[in-house]
């Protein structure tokens, strides 16, 4: 009996079995399609959501480019007409090494050597010759000597003050008409002929002066002749509020893009109502208001002569830069700024590398030289770039330029010929060698036979 209950109840548990696995199985089955299918809605979700992102961004920067010019026009169109042929060649003097200015000055304390050699430097590298006007410290001044009201400058304030007044009076003495006057950390674009040819064709046909060009401008003045100092190396400026629609906008191919621009020179062009995409496209052209720091900037004969009247024979009322924003917004000189300007500082250690900071006599403080130097706003920075210029590999251009000869080699025959000729050689000196020992004896017997 037992057998027979057994083998029944095993076939039982038997199939039992069998439908439980295919129960799971079907279980397992349907769990895991039911996962694949919602990953696969989830994939599908997330790539049509991406896809339909990217296409809405697309079609935005679309019409942002198309729509660019309608949302931010500039505020005056620009000369669309290209210049004539007698400004053309007038501006192309601002190939010469001197900008098409009369002369370029640089302003460097005598024990600035390491800066004068940079500046010199520069100038053999982009053809500019740049003459040396030494700085003055202020405390050498004799009293007599301080200009009225003096007292309201530090002593560095004082020599700064001094040496831009011999810059001006370098102009006085020299035949030149205008000066570019910098200081002696300044960077510049590489491009800085092309930048100033450009800047002179919309300085002649500038539509912010008051009188017509002259005859003589026409002939002999690539920037024009009517303004007193013309900023274009600026640390920052401001425009006149009451008068922003005081612009002439131009285009620059080697202007800063937006991005490498100094904030402050952002903010002024969007004052002037130059926005979005023009911004790292254009400079402005705009009446000098606020110009801070003298680290570049041009004047003409007549600037020199109202600039040595206001801030020398009639006294002075503040830092050199302060006091000419009062007079240019009193009224009493005339200027223009380029903005984003056209020279930018050198920095090399921050502030404390400058020597009109107080830190001038503190020459304990070591530079880390001009390796970790910069500069903002500038697209190709002409310090950077001279170091590119200069790069030399000259092995690898001889290598290049001249083949390897492999040395000569002799065959065996040559070898054994060499060997030959050696030989008879020894052969022959040996001769010589035995031949004259024998004559020095016979020499020794003669001398013993006489001397005896
Ligand atoms: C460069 O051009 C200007 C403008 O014509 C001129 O005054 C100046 O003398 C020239 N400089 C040199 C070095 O020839
Ligand atoms: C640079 O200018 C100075 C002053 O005008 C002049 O004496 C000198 O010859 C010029 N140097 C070169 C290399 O042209």
């Amino acid at each position: 009996m037992t057998s027979a209950v057994s083998e029944k109840l095993g076939k039982f548990l038997d199939s039992a079995n069998v439908r439980y696995r295919r129960l799971e199985w079907a279980a397992t089955d349907a769990v895991a399609r039911l996962k694949w299918s919602s990953r696969r809605r989830l994939v599908v979700t997330v790539a049509s959501t991406t896809f339909a992102i990217v296409l809405a961004l697309a079609g935005l920067t679309v019409a942002y480019v198309t729509l660019a010019d309608l949302i931010h026009p500039l505020p005056y169109a620009m000369e669309k007409t290209a210049p004539p042929l007698s400004t053309r060649r007038l501006a192309a003097r601002a190939q010469n090494e001197t900008l098409g200015f009369g002369g370029i000055a640089y302003l460097s304390m005598p024990y600035r050597s390491d800066r004068q050699d940079a500046i010199e430097l520069l100038g053999s590298v982009y053809g500019l010759n740049f003459t040396y006007i030494p700085g003055v410290d202020g405390a050498a001044i004799t009293d007599k000597a301080k200009p009225l009201h003096h007292y309201w400058l530090r002593p560095q304030e004082l020599g700064c003050w001094r040496a831009h007044v011999d810059a001006w009076r370098y102009l006085l003495e020299s035949d030149f008409e205008t000066l570019l006057v910098l200081e002696d950390d300044v960077d510049f674009d590489a491009n800085i002929h092309d930048i100033f040819e450009l800047l002179s064709t919309q300085m002649q046909r500038n539509r912010l002066r008051t009188t017509p060009q002259t005859q003589h401008e026409r002939r002999t003045a690539p920037y024009g002749l009517d303004w007193d100092v013309l900023y274009v190396g600026q640390c920052s400026d401001r425009s006149n509020e009451n008068r922003l629609d005081l612009v002439h906008i131009y285009q620059d191919p080697n202007v800063p893009s937006r991005h490498e621009t100094f904030d402050h020179f952002v903010g002024q062009l969007q004052s002037l109502g130059i926005q979005g995409r023009n911004l790292g496209k254009v400079r402005a052209i705009a009446p000098a208001w606020s110009p801070v720091c003298t680290m570049g900037y041009a004047i003409t004969r007549k600037g020199a002569e109202r600039l040595i009247l206001d801030l020398s024979y009639r006294g002075i009322t503040a830092a050199i830069d302060i006091d000419i924003i009062r007079k240019l917004q009193q009224g009493i000189i005339r200027g223009y700024s380029i903005t984003p300007p056209l020279f930018s500082a050198w920095r090399v250690d921050g502030a404390k590398d400058s020597d009109n900071q107080g830190l001038e006599n503190d020459q304990t403080q070591l530079g880390s030289g001009n390796r970790n130097g910069y500069s903002h706003s500038m697209k190709t920075s002409a310090r950077k770039q001279m170091v590119k210029l200069l790069d030399l590999h000259n092995w690898d251009d001889v290598d290049r330029v001249i083949p390897r000869r492999p040395f000569p080699t002799m065959t065996a025959e040559q070898e054994a010929e060499e060997a030959e000729e050696v030989r008879k050689a020894q052969i022959e000196q040996k001769e010589i060698d035995e031949a004259w020992i024998k004559r020095k004896l016979e020499m020794a017997q003669i001398m013993e036979q006489w001397g005896g």
